[in-house]
C-alpha cells in the first residue's frame, strides 16, 4: 500500500501548485505544510537509508508525517501533538474507531443550527470529542481551533457554512488514514519530553514545526514554545533533522548560535501572497544541489 513519490523535485525558489501533492490529512490546518511536502521527499531521499522512525512533534494536522508513511519513505511515522483535542482525531483514527468516526461524519446533516447546537454540546466520550474537533475545524474561519476563533457565517467562497465540509472525502481520509495504522503511531505529548526521550536514537529523522508567528494571531491553543531552548535540544540529537519557521533575524540569530544550516524556499501564504519561509538543518545541501 505504498504509493510511489514523484522522482521530481521543484527547487526551492519556485511555488509548488499544491494541487499536485495529494490531500491525506483530515485537518485543513493552520499553518499546515501541504506546500513543503516535495522537499520532504528530497530531504528524505538524500539520506544514506530511509529512516527507521520518523518523528513529527508539532504534528497538527500532520501531513507531513502522513506523507512519509504513505509513501514508504520511512520505516514507521510517530506523530506528537499537545492539544487533546487535535489528538482525540488521531487516536481515534488509529486505534480501530476510526469507521465511527467516519459514519458519524457521513450521517451528521450540517445546518446553522445544527452547528451551534452540535459545538454547544460537552464531548462525553474520545469518539465525540474527536466529532466535534473535526467538525470545528471546518467550520471555523481558516480551520482555526483556538479560543475565541468563531465560526463562518458567509463561509469561503460565500457558500455557507458547510464550504469546507466535504463529508465523503474526510471519511475516506480517515479509512485511508486507519488503513496504515501499522506504521503511523500518535502520541499525545509534549513535543521537548518526546524529542529528548528520542535524542540519542540512529536512523531517526525529526521534522520540525513549532507554532512561531511573527504576527502575534494565535492559531493554536498551544501557541507558546520556548524557541530557544528547542534550537539547543535540536542541536543535541543524533538523528537528521529538518526544521521550518518564518524567516526571521530572531530565527537567523538561533540558527547561528547552534551552527544550524539554513535555506529559504519560496511559498504562497493563504492570502496568496508570495513569501520565503526558512528550512533550518544540520547540513542542507540537499536543498542546493
Ligand atoms: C505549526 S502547527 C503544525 C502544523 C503541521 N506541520 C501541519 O502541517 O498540519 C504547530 C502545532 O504544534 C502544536 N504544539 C504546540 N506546542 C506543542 C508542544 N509543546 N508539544 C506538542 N505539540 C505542540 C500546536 O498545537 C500545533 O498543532
Amino acid at each position: 500500500m505504498t504509493t510511489q513519490p514523484s522522482l521530481f523535485f521543484p527547487p526551492l525558489d519556485s511555488i509548488v501548485n499544491v494541487a499536485s501533492v495529494p490531500k491525506r490529512s483530515v485537518f485543513r490546518y493552520p499553518g499546515g505544510k501541504t506546500w513543503l511536502v516535495p522537499q520532504i521527499r528530497r530531504w528524505l531521499a538524500s539520506l544514506a537509508s530511509p529512516p527507521r522512525l520518523f518523528l513529527e512533534p508539532f504534528a497538527g494536522g500532520g501531513i507531513i508525517g502522513l506523507t512519509v508513511a504513505f509513501e514508504g519513505l520511512a520505516g514507521r511515522v510517530l506523530l506528537v501533538e499537545r492539544d487533546p483535542d487535535v489528538g482525540a482525531v488521531w487516536r481515534v483514527i488509529l486505534n480501530g474507531k476510526a469507521t465511527r468516526l467516519a459514519q458519524r461524519i457521513r450521517e451528521f446533516s450540517l445546518t446553522p443550527a445544527g452547528v451551534h447546537k452540535a459545538l454547544a454540546t460537552r464531548p462525553r466520550t474520545l469518539l465525540d470529542r474527536a466529532f466535534l474537533t473535526l467538525l470545528r475545524n471546518r467550520v471555523q474561519h481558516g480551520g482555526i481551533m483556538a479560543p475565541g476563533a468563531s465560526v463562518m457565517r458567509e463561509g469561503e467562497n460565500g457558500k455557507g457554512i458547510g464550504s469546507r465540509w466535504y463529508p465523503a472525502t474526510i471519511a475516506r481520509r480517515i479509512r485511508e488514514i486507519s488503513e496504515r495504522r501499522d506504521r503511523i503511531g500518535f502520541q499525545q505529548a509534549d513535543a521537548f519530553a518526546m524529542i529528548s526521550f528520542y535524542s540519542r536514537a540512529q536512523n531517526i529523522a525529526l521534522f520540525i514545526d513549532p507554532p512561531y508567528t511573527v504576527a502575534g494571531k494565535r492559531l493554536y491553543r498551544f501557541s507558546e514554545v520556548d524557541h530557544p531552548r528547542l534550537f539547543r535540544l535540536m542541536r543535541d540529537v543524533r538523528g537528521d533533522f529538518l526544521m521550518t519557521y518564518d524567516d526571521t533575524p530572531e530565527v537567523r540569530h538561533w540558527a547561528a548560535e547552534c551552527g544550524f544550516d539554513t535555506a529559504r524556499v519560496a511559498m504562497k501564504s493563504r492570502q496568496h501572497a508570495e513569501k520565503y519561509e526558512l528550512l533550518l538543518g544540520r547540513n542542507l545541501a540537499w536543498a542546493r544541489g
